[in-house]
C-alpha cells in the first residue's frame, strides 16, 4: 500500500508496515503491559525477571512508535493497586528498574527526538525516583517528535477524583462555586492527559479482556486491541500488527455505519442531513 517505509525498522517490521495506511495510523496508542509475572514463571524464575525482560520490550516498542512517527504513546507502567497488592520487595525492584530506565533511556530518547511525560500521582512514588522522574522530564522536555507518557501510580478513578477537586479549586478562585460549570470540555481540561488526544487504540498483553482502572474517561471510543503475547515477549513487531488490526476495524464512534473505515464525529451528522 505504501512504498516509502521509515528508516529503521527491521525486514518483519518492514513486511507488516507496508500493509498499513501511513494517513489512518493511531494518533496515540495506550498500552497496558501485562503479563511479566507469567512470563517468569513460564522460565521458573522469579517475577523480578520478568520485569526486567519487560524493558527491553519497552524500548522495541517505543522505538518503533517513535519510527513510524505515532504522535503519542502511553505505557501504564504502575497502577496504584500494584503498589498496594505487591510484595515491598517487589515494588522496590520496580522502582529501581524504573529510575535506571529512566538513567539509560534519556540519550536514546533524546536521539529519537522522544519527549517524556508522566501521568498518575507521582507525589506518593519514592523522593529519590521523582527526582529521577523530572530530570528526565526536562532533559527531554526540548523535543519535538512522540511524546512517551508513563502511567506511574495511576489509576483512572483517583485521575477523575483529582480532576473533580481541580475544577473546584479552579472555580473557587475564578469568582465561586456558582460559576462552576461542568461538561465534558471542562473535564477534559482537568484530567491529566490534558495535552494529549484521547487514545484511538488501547492493547493489553497477555490475553486478559480488563480495562484494570486505565484511562478510562479517555478510551470511551478507542480500539481495543487484546493479544496473547506477554509483554516481556512483546516488539515492535506486535506493535505494528495491533496497529493493522485497528485499520481493519471500521470507526462508528457511536455513529452511523460509514463503510470508509475511519469516520470522524462530525461524518455522522453529514450523513443525517444529506437524508433529510
Ligand atoms: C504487569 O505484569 C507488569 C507490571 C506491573 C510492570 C510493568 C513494568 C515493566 C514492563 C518494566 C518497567 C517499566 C518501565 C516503563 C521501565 P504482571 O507482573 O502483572 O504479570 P502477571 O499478570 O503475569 O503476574
Amino acid at each position: 500500500m505504501y512504498d516509502k517505509v521509515p528508516t529503521g525498522l527491521d525486514r518483519k517490521e518492514t513486511e507488516v508496515y507496508r500493509r498499513l495506511d501511513p494517513a489512518r495510523l493511531p494518533k496515540h496508542i495506550a498500552i497496558i503491559m501485562d503479563g511479566n509475572g507469567r512470563w517468569a514463571k513460564r522460565r521458573h524464575l522469579p517475577r523480578v525477571a520478568g520485569h526486567r525482560a519487560g524493558v527491553t520490550a519497552v524500548r522495541s516498542t517505543v522505538e518503533t512508535a517513535a519510527r513510524i512517527h505515532i504522535p503519542a504513546l502511553t505505557l501504564y507502567a504502575f497502577s496504584e493497586e500494584n503498589w498496594k497488592k505487591r510484595p515491598k520487595s517487589e515494588v522496590g525492584f520496580l522502582m529501581s528498574l524504573l529510575s535506571r530506565y529512566l538513567k539509560a533511556e534519556v540519550p536514546t530518547l533524546n536521539k529519537n527526538n522522544i519527549r517524556l511525560e508522566y501521568i498518575g500521582r507521582q507525589h506518593e512514588l519514592p523522593e529519590d525516583v521523582q527526582e529521577r522522574m523530572a530530570w528526565a522530564r526536562e532533559a527531554t522536555a526540548r523535543n519535538s517528535g512522540m511524546v512517551l507518557t508513563l502511567a506511574l501510580n495511576y489509576s483512572a478513578r483517583s485521575e477523575l477524583v483529582d480532576a473533580f477537586r481541580s475544577m473546584v479549586n479552579a472555580a473557587a478562585q475564578n469568582g465561586g462555586l456558582a460559576h462552576l460549570q461542568i461538561d465534558e470540555d471542562t473535564v477534559g481540561r482537568h484530567l491529566y492527559t490534558r495535552n494529549l488526544p484521547d487514545p484511538d487504540l488501547v492493547v493489553r498483553t497477555s490475553g486478559e479482556m480488563r480495562l484494570s482502572n486505565f484511562l478510562l474517561w479517555q478510551l470511551a471510543y478507542a480500539e481495543i486491541y487484546v493479544t496473547p503475547t506477554l509483554w516481556p515477549d512483546f516488539r515492535g513487531l506486535h506493535l505494528l500488527e495491533g496497529i493493522a488490526e485497528y485499520q481493519k476495524r471500521e470507526r462508528r464512534y457511536g455513529g452511523l455505519n460509514h463503510g470508509d473505515g475511519h469516520a470522524p464525529l462530525e461524518t455522522s451528522s453529514a450523513l443525517h442531513e444529506r437524508k433529510t
